[in-house]
């Protein structure tokens, strides 16, 4: 009785495990495609002169690039390389080879929007802060961002 117990709680915990594995591919791909969607675009367009410069929609982006920042050190787990469905990119293996660089990367760009999210109060200041945090964006999808279609 408490041996299948503990074989149908290892089991159990087994299953959750390979679960999460395979919901860390997928969320940080859809994490990755809101980074962009939610926050960057809109202030990409507002950099480049395309949208009018609207302070309410530079801080929800930078709040939204925050929230997502700090949801993603977990989503690499062992053994979860693999593309996501509907990718247009996945995470390259040097990830798994690299993972002290990689999370140095992911760290600095969790750093760069948290000290500059609130330093933007207008379009010359916006575009000060983009560079910034762009490039932690650049830095990391050189190394580690493989396209896949
Ligand atoms: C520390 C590394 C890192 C940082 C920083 C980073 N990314 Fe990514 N990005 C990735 C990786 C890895 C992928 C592939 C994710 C996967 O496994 O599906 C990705 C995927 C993407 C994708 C493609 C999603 C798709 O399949 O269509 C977009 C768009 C994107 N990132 C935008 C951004 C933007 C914008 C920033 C900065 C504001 C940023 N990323 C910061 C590593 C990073």
């Amino acid at each position: 009785m408490f041996r299948t117990g503990f074989a149908v709680a290892a089991l159990a915990f087994a299953t959750t495990a390979v679960l999460a594995q395979s919901g860390a591919l997928e969320q940080r791909n859809a994490l990755m495609k809101s980074v962009w969607r939610d926050a960057w675009r809109p202030v990409t367009q507002m950099v480049r002169g395309q949208e009018p410069y609207e302070q309410a929609k530079v801080d929800a982006a930078f709040a939204k690039l925050a929230e997502i920042a700090a949801k993603l050190p977990p989503l690499w787990p062992a053994n979860s390389i693999g593309v996501a469905p509907d990718a247009n990119f996945s995470s390259s293996a040097k990830i798994w080879e690299n993972k002290a660089d990689f999370e140095a990367k992911l760290a600095n760009f969790t750093k760069a929007v948290n000290e500059n999210r609130s330093k933007a109060k207008n379009l010359d200041e916006l575009k000060t802060v983009y560079q910034v945090v762009n490039k932690t964006c650049d830095d990391c999808h050189e190394s580690y961002r493989v396209r896949v279609r």
